[in-house]
């Protein structure tokens, strides 16, 4: 079965990383979540880091009072991060490892070892009716964990996938996509509502958004800096077409 709607997710992080970089107000996070929104975007995707190196809590406050479509809420299993995310009760949260020495999300999450733990972070937040999902890589142990702690979405990593495009590497570039195939079918399978996600470009994208099982693409810096030569609007309407291009035929 073919999930019809693909959604496009926009993660304005970089937005406010370019605000960041002077202090003051601009760029505003906010404003661009709103014309990505008026381009089409079907959710708004923001990560929330403990360091606040790009988004920070007054985003979030901005981002939930402001958007129409929903706010996946992008953050690590932290206590602090809990009781923000209980007070908000977002639409959607995704949980993320996080470094404070990396320059992006690397990895995925570790569900394998840490289930029980786990399970009980995310208790609360399904209570609260927010949409979970785990960001990890294209591994059976992973995806089967999440299944077992009851988190319904999961995110796959495309970061390995991205790099190996983006280098040329055309043999791991295939490797790594017959991966994220396998773990998205297997994930269906086992009743999960499958995403993918990181380092994703007009290039790359195709492949991916022509997987059956998934349902949600979330990209994030490609776009904002395509939208420096475009404008964010062009720059998002592009990439839902380079999406849609690659479903057509699926439905
Ligand atoms: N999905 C998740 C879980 C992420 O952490 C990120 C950002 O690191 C993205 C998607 C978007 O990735 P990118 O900005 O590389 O498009």
């Amino acid at each position: 079965m073919t999930i019809s709607h693909l959604r496009l997710g926009v993660n304005i992080d970089h937005v406010a990383t370019v605000r960041n970089a002077r202090g003051g107000n601009n760029p505003d996070p906010v404003r661009a979540a709103l014309i990505a929104q008026e381009a089409g975007a079907d959710g708004i995707t923001a990560h929330l880091r403990e360091d606040r190196r790009h988004i920070v809590d007054t985003d979030i406050d901005g981002l939930m009072d402001a958007l129409k479509i929903p706010l996946n809420f992008e953050m690590a299993a932290t206590p602090e991060m809990q009781a923000i995310a209980l007070r908000h009760k977002p639409h959607a949260i995704c949980l993320v490892p996080e470094k404070r020495e990396e320059v992006t999300t690397e990895g995925g999450l570790e569900v394998a070892k840490q289930d029980n733990a786990l399970a009980l972070y995310i208790a609360p937040f399904i209570a609260a009716g927010s949409r979970v999902s785990m960001f990890i890589g294209a591994e059976k142990a992973q995806v089967e964990a999440c299944a077992r702690i009851g988190a319904p979405v999961i995110e796959l990593h495309a970061g390995a996938y991205a790099d190996a495009w983006a280098e040329g590497r055309w043999a791991d570039r295939d490797a790594e996509l017959s991966k994220i195939t396998d773990m998205a079918a297997y994930a269906h399978e086992l009743g999960l509502e499958v995403h993918v996600g990181h380092g994703l470009t007009y290039d790359s994208v195709g492949p991916i958004a022509a997987l059956p099982h998934v349902a949600e693409l979330n990209i994030g810096h490609f776009i904002i800096g395509e939208a420096i030569f475009r404008g964010l609007g062009p720059a998002i309407v592009e990439m839902r077409k380079h999406m849609d291009a690659a479903r057509e035929g699926l439905a």
